[in-house]
């Protein structure tokens, strides 16, 4: 691949940051590297290969020349920012909701459907954290059975809220351990030793009772699958884990397929490591996942209340796969 001029807008959080590390990690052709961010962080250096580069502001003219776009700065933004950058040339992969279910944006995951970011217009989306790391799991098990249903319910780390969000559950944490009473800023709710079911924390609910999120996870599933015919459901969490999504999975299939025979399919899958052995309490837990690029999934078993589905318990890193190293892949496969 020839080397690229690559910019990263939202280069300053938590997201913005972890994909200047995969970039450097993964060895991705780098020309030059931009640096893009609010007025907030107008004077700010970041390092990337052992070189200092300022931080710039985000305009419209952020993107004379550049090839690949990584944005992570809000759906605001890049609604705003992401056109101007596919008018001058340079391909946009988004890691907001702004273009998620825009019928002319693809919307991928690469280890499931590759073959879409070919059908690019200038932006292509990257999923939903939680939904990323099911899918890796659910597609072969699509191929191998057709999916019918799902159910799942996610147990998600307080990293996908961003900086502030970690900075609370920190003081939180310190604070009741203290017996002083924890201070809400991000959260509506003290998030230390607690479950918080509304994700995002700022979004109002749906007339139909669902979070955002738990749309996210049902609609976004069934794009990159490419099939509309899979129901799903979903109750999405924030736990107080500082990083690594969990999720427990219930998938129908129109096949039944056993357990054994589950394993033998997602041991086989790219991106995927199974980690189930009951014998040696193996099975997937977040903070083993933090910094690993694959999906664990483990407790793999038949749902003993239907006579197709099983259950299973997914785990990955929520900024590596769950954002930053899926919008790299996607930059590689382009
Ligand atoms: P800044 O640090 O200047 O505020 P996180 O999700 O971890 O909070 O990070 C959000 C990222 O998006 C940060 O890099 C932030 O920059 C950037 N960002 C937020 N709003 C804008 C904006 N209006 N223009 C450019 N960058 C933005």
């Amino acid at each position: 691949m020839t080397p690229k001029v690559v910019a990263v807008a939202g280069a300053t959080g938590l997201v913005g940051r972890q994909m200047m590390q995969v970039l450097e990690e993964r060895n991705f052709p780098v020309k030059s590297l931009k640096l893009l961010a609010s007025e907030r962080s107008k004077g700010k250096t970041l390092t990337f290969k052992g070189e200092t580069i300022p931080v710039e502001v985000l305009s419209e003219d952020s993107f004379k020349g550049v090839d690949v776009a990584l944005f992570s700065a809000g759906g605001g933004t890049s609604k705003k920012y992401s056109p101007c950058a596919a008018k001058d040339g340079c391909v946009v992969v988004d890691n907001s909701s702004a273009w998620r279910m825009d019928p002319n944006v693809p919307l991928v995951v690469p280890e499931v459907n590759a073959h879409d970011i070919a059908k690019h217009q200038g932006i292509i989306a990257n999923p939903n954290c939680s939904t990323i790391q099911m899918v890796v799991v659910l597609k072969p098990l699509h191929d191998a059975a057709k999916i019918k249903r799902v159910v799942v319910s996610t147990y998600q780390a307080v990293s996908g809220a961003g900086i502030k969000a970690l900075d609370e559950l920190k003081a939180q944490t310190l604070a009741i351990l203290e017996g002083r009473e924890p201070e809400c800023s991000v959260f509506p709710y003290p998030i230390a030793f607690n479950c918080l079911p509304q994700i995002p924390q700022s979004d109002a609910f749906a007339d139909n009772g669902y979070s955002t999120e738990e749309l996210k996870m049902v609609n976004e599933t069934k794009k990159i699958m490419g099939d509309d015919s899979i129901r799903v459901t979903a109750t999405t969490v924030r736990v107080p884990v500082f990083s690594g999504h969990s999720e427990s999975v219930n998938v129908e299939t129109e096949k039944k397929l056993t357990a054994q025979q589950a394993r033998e399919i997602l041991s086989k899958a790219e991106g995927v490591v199974v980690q189930d052995d009951l014998s040696k309490q193996l099975y997937p837990l977040a903070p083993n996942a933090v910094g690993k690029s694959e999906t664990f999934v483990g407790r793999i078993r038949e749902d003993v209340s239907h006579p197709s589905a099983l259950d299973m318990w997914i785990v990955s890193d929520n900024l590596l796969k769950g954002a930053a190293l899926n919008a790299v892949q996607i930059a590689e496969r382009l």
